[in-house]
């Protein structure tokens, strides 16, 4: 194997080269960037589908197909709106938000004061790791944070403004949160200035009108989530399949957020991809599967590879609306950690409320206990875009080369890859281009395959690199004597040479579900 060497960039440094990746091969565009773009909104390319298509794919296999008591849905984008009103959403989906009055730049009052927290936070974060660095092996973080007389400071602060925070949310005391953002002088970003103006309240919900005026349009939103599309389809689907609880409802698709500080790229977008799942409980018996759910989820993230560093559980303290427990399982981002999926334990809020709205029976008649129940739901909620996100931040690597040259590689798990294999031709005669056909013609009903024939062989390798195909197979002059070619491994480069007829089963073996999944997730 080649002695290689990974550069170190982090942050702001890689996120750009992340984004200008993604742009160069096919992975995301700016949405209509010939009319300079729509802010928030973007396209996916020719490799970003196959990506996105296979990490909804993993996702839809390990909720679903895993799992007999799960099943799947595809319920409309469109909902009759008083769907809405029964969610909340109407009344309650809200950010606060605030302008300064110097730059008229618009603000989540929340994302300035979490910013600010952030801020306290990682000082003490830097404090602990000074302290780690100092005592080495014997370092005890616990006994540190609860000693430190400035990381008790610290840490102390950080719970006052959330307490605080939280509390003026609770109250709906908009004038506390402006209180708040004063006395912690949070100045705007681009004036400088401390100029302020109230903080109000503005709902997310993108809508539109269905039907002609002539007619009597009717006001109708976007969905925010697909979790509602579950809900109003709860006894439909109880009712056809026969499920018993506990039971999963799961689904993907769109939704729409008329997000106010909509920025990082994919992280926040307006319109985005949401993979959900609904897991019906007895009441009572919630916490147990709420815990049960943070936990296999945890797990599912993590047999990616990309290791438990980057990934780490946010309890909330404020609850929404219609939650008893929650908490995100956040990433490590190239801008920090920040939220990628949510477990919420629901309670019966949203099936009770949609009996009352509609007026029709949403219970369920449970033959163990000789009781019907409304049931209570414990909610998994991933953003597809934002799971795109950190795995391509995360398989991005420049490496420098044992001989001197360089590559871009996306170490991206082989089962989620664009393109599986290449199959190269090394020249363009001989014979070459031919059973290298012959080879992409037999593979390609099980696997995405590319075929390239043009350049040097070592460009190839490299383009392959770029975007991330765990394989590349080369057809040589030995393979039209012994039907052998070689097969090259992305991370490690090395080459082996194998048997034409065994290509089948090493890449099966390679690309495996198992493997990853293995047990319990
Ligand atoms: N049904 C619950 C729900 O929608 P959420 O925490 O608002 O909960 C769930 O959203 C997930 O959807 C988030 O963890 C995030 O991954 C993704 N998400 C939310 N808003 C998003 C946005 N504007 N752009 C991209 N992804 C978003």
């Amino acid at each position: 194997m080649s002695k290689t060497l990974t550069k170190n960039i982090t942050g702001e440094d890689l996120f750009k080269n992340v984004i200008s990746h993604a742009k160069e091969y096919g992975f995301i565009f700016p949405s209509s960037e010939i009319y300079d773009g729509l802010s928030a909104v973007y396209d996916y390319g020719q490799l970003g589908i196959e990506l996105k298509k296979n990490i909804r794919e993993y996702w839809w296999k390990a909720m679903v197909q895993m799992n007999q008591n799960i099943v799947g849905i595809d319920a409309a984008i469109f909902m009759h709106p008083t769907t809405w009103k029964a969610s909340g959403h109407i009344d309650a989906f809200n950010d606060p938000l605030i302008d300064n009055k110097d730059s008229k730049k618009r603000y989540r009052a929340d994302v300035l004061i979490e910013d600010y927290v952030n801020k306290v936070l990682s000082k003490a974060d830097k404090e602990i790791a000074k302290a780690r660095e100092r005592f080495g092996e014997a370092f005890d973080e616990s006994q540190f944070k609860s000693t430190n007389a400035r990381v008790i400071e610290y840490l102390a602060k950080a719970d006052e403004i959330n307490n605080r925070f939280k509390e003026a949310m609770d109250n709906n005391n908009l004038a506390e949160v402006k209180k708040i953002i004063e006395d912690l002088e949070i100045v705007c970003p681009l004036s400088g200035s401390k100029n302020w103006t109230e903080v109000r309240q503005f709902n997310l919900m993108f809508c539109t009108e269905m039907g002609s005026t002539a007619e009597g349009a009717s006001t109708i939103y976007l969905r925010p989530e697909t979790a509602q599309g579950i809900f109003v389809n709860f006894l439909n689907v109880q009712k056809s399949g026969r499920m018993k609880i506990p039971f999963g409802i799961a689904q993907t698709g769109k939704a729409f957020r008329n997000e106010i500080v909509a920025r990082q790229f994919i992280f926040r977008m307006r319109e985005f991809e949401q993979m959900e799942m609904q897991f019906f409980v007895r009441p009572g018996e919630e916490l147990k599967w709420y815990e049960h759910w943070k936990e296999a989820r945890m797990k599912w993230h993590l047999s990616l590879g990309f290791g438990a560093s980057k990934y780490r559980y946010h309890d909330h303290l404020k609850l929404a609306h219609y939650a008893n427990a929650a908490c995100d399982i956040e990433f490590d981002f190239p801008f920090g950690f920040k939220e990628l999926e949510g477990i919420h334990s629901r309670t019966d809020f949203d099936l009770r409320s949609h009996e009352q709205y509609s007026g029709k029976k949403l219970q369920y008649f449970d033959p163990e206990i000789n009781q019907s129940y409304v049931p209570y739901v414990v909610e998994t909620s991933v953003g597809l875009d934002r799971l795109f996100l950190a795995i391509l931040s995360s398989a991005y690597q420049e490496q420098e080369l044992e001989d001197g040259s360089t590559r871009v590689v996306l170490n991206i798990p082989p089962i989620l890859a664009p393109y599986k294999v290449a199959i190269l031709p090394l020249t363009k005669k001989d014979g070459l281009p031919e059973k290298a056909e012959m080879i992409r013609n037999d593979l390609k009903f099980d696997f995405n395959c590319q075929y390239d024939e043009k350049d040097a062989i070592g460009k190839r390798y490299r383009r392959q690199d770029a975007i991330g195909t765990p394989f590349c197979i080369t057809v040589d002059h030995q393979s039209l004597e012994d039907d052998t070619v070689t097969i090259r491994y992305r991370e490690t480069m090395i080459q082996e040479r194998v048997s034409i007829s065994k290509l089948t089963a090493i890449l099966q073996s390679e690309l495996s579900i198992k493997k990853l999944l293995g047990e319990g997730v």
